[in-house]
């Protein structure tokens, strides 16, 4: 007789994009009025940094989108003489974003409510494409990042601030158990493959630096495969 065995877990991307797309939002809506505040100590231990290493990489480009924008954490590193678009899928964390840009005086931003899994942009729209943190809680990373590799111009760059997977065995079993727990509270996967993911979706890796223990938190910079004659 055959065993019964337990069922395979299912991935996170297969199980309704849909409505898990609408949970992130509402978690992020729900979030946005205490985020800054939830996150004061480690942005001004860490974050701070790591972002001036992100805006570093990013130099002089045209165009620039910057991908799950939330409070506009970024906005005093964004370059002066760019254009910047800002997407991100809660109205709620775009509200605190537009307050932001208006104190700053950002008249190079334009800040739009969407979805990075499709992004309303012609192909290759951008010269470089930043996200910092956002890829553990996107629903379905590849598809975003498939989006990121259509809209980048033949040698344009991507760089992404996000913390993923430990290398440490012993620590990824604890994040395992502890994932469900992250995402209800801060909506936010602490296992996620990044760096795998954007392989997948088409892009080449050029720098990986690893910003903590066990590379939970990185700095990764993806290029576009794609010609200038394409
Ligand atoms: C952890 S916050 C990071 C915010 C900001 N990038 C930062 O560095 O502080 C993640 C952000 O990604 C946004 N986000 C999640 N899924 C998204 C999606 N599918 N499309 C656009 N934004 C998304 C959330 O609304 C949230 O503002």
């Amino acid at each position: 007789m055959d065993k019964i065995r337990a069922p395979e877990p299912v991935p996170e991307q297969t199980i309704d994009p849909e409505a898990t797309t609408a949970i992130t939002k509402a978690r992020y809506d729900r979030i946005a009025p205490v985020y800054d505040l939830m996150e004061t100590f480690e942005e001004r231990l860490l974050f701070r940094k790591w972002r001036e290493l992100v805006w570093e990489a990013v130099d002089s480009a045209r165009e620039i989108l910057e991908i799950g924008v939330g409070t506009g954490k970024n906005m005093p590193y964004y370059p002066k003489d760019s254009k910047i678009t800002a997407i991100d899928l809660s109205d709620r964390m775009l509200v605190l974003a537009r307050k932001r840009a208006e104190v700053l005086n950002m008249k190079n931003v334009d800040l739009l409510q969407m979805d990075a899994q499709s992004l309303e942009f012609p192909d290759k729209s951008f010269d470089v494409v930043v996200a910092t943190f956002v890829y553990c809680s996107v629903p379905d990373p590849e598809l975003s990042l498939r989006e990121i590799n259509r809209l980048l111009r033949p040698a344009g760059k991507a760089v992404f601030l996000e913390h993923m997977y430990p290398e440490n065995p012993f620590l990824r079993i604890i994040f395992d158990l502890l994932n469900p727990l992250t995402v209800r509270i801060r909506g936010a996967n602490i296992n996620r493959r990044t760096l795998a993911n954007i392989q997948k979706a088409g892009l080449e890796i050029q720098v990986v630096k690893n910003l903590t223990f066990s590379g939970i938190v990185r700095l990764i910079i993806a290029k576009s495969k794609k010609e200038e004659r394409e």
